[in-house]
This record gives C-alpha cells, sequence and structure tokens, in this order.
C-alpha cells in the first residue's frame, strides 16, 4: 500500500478503513475483520462512535502483527481538555486493547483544544501516540494551533469529496506542514453521487466504478483517504485503485463538479456547536 509521509516522518498508508455509523459490535468486529483480510491495514475509529472495542476485536482477531497496523481514534468533545485527554487516552487504549496508538485526533475543533494538545504532545513524547492531528478544524483555527505550540498537527482530517474538494484549504493546510485526510470521500452517497454521470462516464472509460474513481482522484492528489463500507466487495472494489490513473481531461471533469460546500453541515454553526457540546457520551 502507497503511503504519506506526514512531517514527523511517520508514514501513514494512503487509504485506510473508516468505521463510522457501524454500531452493532458483531457487524463491527465482522467489517474490521474482512477490511483487514482484504487489504486494509489503517483503520480509522472515534470515541464517539462508541465501537473501540469492537473494533479492538476485529483487530486482534486478524492476527496482522501490530507493527503492520495503523490505527487512528479521536477524542470527544467532553474530554477536548488537558485532563479528558489523559484521562480518555486510557480508556480508548484499554477498549481497543492496544498499546499505543498511531494516530490521535481531536475530533472537533471545540472545548479547551490548547490543553488537550499539551497532553497530546506529552502522550506522543512518551512514546504513547506515532501521530498526532485534528478534524474539522478550519484553517484559521489550524494554523493558530501549529504556531503557538510545539507540535504542529500532523493531519487535519476534513470532509473531502467532488462535491466538496477543499482546494485552497488543502493548499493552506500543505504550506503548513499539515496533511489533509479525507472523510467522507463519497460523501455518504448524498447527492447521488454514486449515479453522478461525470464519474460514471469517467469510470466506464476505465472500467472501474464510480467510488474507484473517486478513491483514485483523491490518491493522486496525495490526499489520505477514509473509505468506508460493511460490505466485502465494496471494501476490494474501493482499495482496488492503484492500477490506473486519470488523465488530465478526467481532473478538469471532476473539478467543475465542486460546490464548494460541506454536504453535511458547517462545523461554524452556532446550533452545531451547542449540539456538539451537549452530546455527552462519557467515553
Ligand atoms: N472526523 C469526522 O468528523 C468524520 C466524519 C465522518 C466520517 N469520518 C471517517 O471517515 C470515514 C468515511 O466516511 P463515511 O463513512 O462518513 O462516508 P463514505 O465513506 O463517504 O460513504 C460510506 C457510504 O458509502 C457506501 N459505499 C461504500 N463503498 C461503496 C461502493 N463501492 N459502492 C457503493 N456504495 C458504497 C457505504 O455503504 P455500505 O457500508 O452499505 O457499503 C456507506 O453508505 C468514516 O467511516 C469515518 O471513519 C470522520
Amino acid at each position: 500500500m502507497q503511503t504519506v509521509k506526514l512531517n514527523n516522518g511517520v508514514e501513514i498508508p494512503i487509504l485506510g478503513f473508516g468505521t463510522y455509523q457501524i454500531t452493532d459490535p458483531k457487524e463491527v468486529e465482522q467489517a474490521v475483520f474482512e477490511a483487514i483480510q482484504t487489504g486494509y491495514r489503517h483503520i480509522d475509529t472515534a470515541q464517539s462512535y462508541m465501537n473501540e472495542e469492537a473494533v479492538g476485536r476485529g483487530i486482534s482477531k486478524a492476527g496482522v502483527p501490530r507493527e503492520e497496523l495503523f490505527i487512528t481514534t479521536k477524542i470527544w468533545v467532553e474530554n477536548t481538555s488537558y485532563e479528558g485527554v489523559q484521562r480518555s487516552f486510557q480508556r480508548s487504549l484499554d477498549r481497543l486493547e492496544l498499546g499505543y496508538i498511531d494516530l490521535l485526533l481531536l475530533h472537533q475543533p471545540y472545548n479547551d483544544v490548547y490543553g488537550a494538545w499539551k497532553a497530546m504532545e506529552e502522550l506522543q513524547k512518551a512514546g504513547k501516540i506515532r501521530a498526532i492531528g485534528i478534524s474539522n478544524f478550519a484553517v484559521d483555527r489550524a494554523i493558530d494551533l501549529a504556531e503557538f505550540n510545539e507540535a504542529v498537527p500532523q493531519i487535519n482530517q476534513i470532509e473531502i469529496n467532488p462535491f466538496n474538494q477543499q482546494v485552497k484549504n488543502i493548499a493552506a493546510l500543505r504550506e503548513e506542514g499539515i496533511m489533509p485526510e479525507a472523510w467522507a470521500p463519497f460523501a455518504e452517497g448524498k447527492n447521488n453521487i454514486f449515479q453522478n454521470e461525470t464519474l460514471k462516464k469517467i469510470g466506464k472509460k476505465c472500467n472501474k466504478s464510480v467510488a474507484q474513481v473517486i478513491v483514485r482522484w483523491l490518491v493522486e492528489q496525495n490526499i489520505i483517504v477514509l473509505a468506508k463500507s460493511v460490505k466485502p466487495e465494496r471494501m476490494a472494489e474501493n482499495i482496488d485503485v492503484f492500477d490506473f490513473s486519470l488523465t488530465d481531461e478526467d481532473k478538469t471533469a471532476i473539478a467543475r463538479l465542486n460546490e464548494g460546500e460541506s454536504q453535511f453541515f458547517s462545523h461554524a454553526d452556532p446550533s452545531i456547536i451547542k449540539w456538539m457540546a451537549s452530546r455527552k457520551l462519557d467515553v
């Protein structure tokens, strides 16, 4: 699997397996097991997905050496503080039954981000986390964090898909040394993405599916991609993207699909911030 080198030298597989909205413990365990069997070596979970234990069981069942895997989890909003990270990071490790995490992210740009970041820097220095980063941070907040702390975030995990391409934001993150990582590369199927005529036409020409065209489009931009599916045939489809390339014409056509806004919601919307703050998950 192709990797991307982060600003601290750690290498991350460019394609990861997402586990959001897989909640039934048996289904989670099976999906993670199948994904690893299919060839995924990078798994993305979060405290708020409430599935870390089952993800851990899937990892253990797959029996692949720990050092071959790249595991990410994320600190939920209620734990975004110095003490919150210290306490809840250990709980995540225990649930996943792992001795260290490859990538720990602050899931949302709310609460005591600076305090949380200090605790993450310390855990990284102590060898408990290989890479630290953020998620859903607007570029100004990401750069603020990078400029006023010792560690520059290794990653900002944000929504990136053909309808929300984030071109300027990605360039600004890269300039700061922060790697972009795409969540919802398929926009979770919104806006009829799998039936999009432009993507279908490119797929037909390359003998690939719409999903494969999207993953390939991200990989070619050196953007780390997280793809989620509970179906083994789709897991295999989504990873089978390293034997074709897009032409300049294809990329120009995909560039035209950009609507320049989220397919979900804005992280700057006051009602969203209040909703996230109210989600007390005790994780
Ligand atoms: N940091 C954050 O705030 C954040 C937010 C959202 C997501 N994420 C991470 O990013 C990962 C990916 O995002 P996502 O899960 O939201 O959405 P996504 O990967 O864009 O889309 C997943 C949806 O697409 C379907 N799908 C997958 N492959 C397909 C294919 N080849 N053909 C047709 N349909 C296909 C899946 O259905 P089936 O499962 O039925 O196949 C599922 O409904 C998450 O799982 C999570 O790890 C992070």
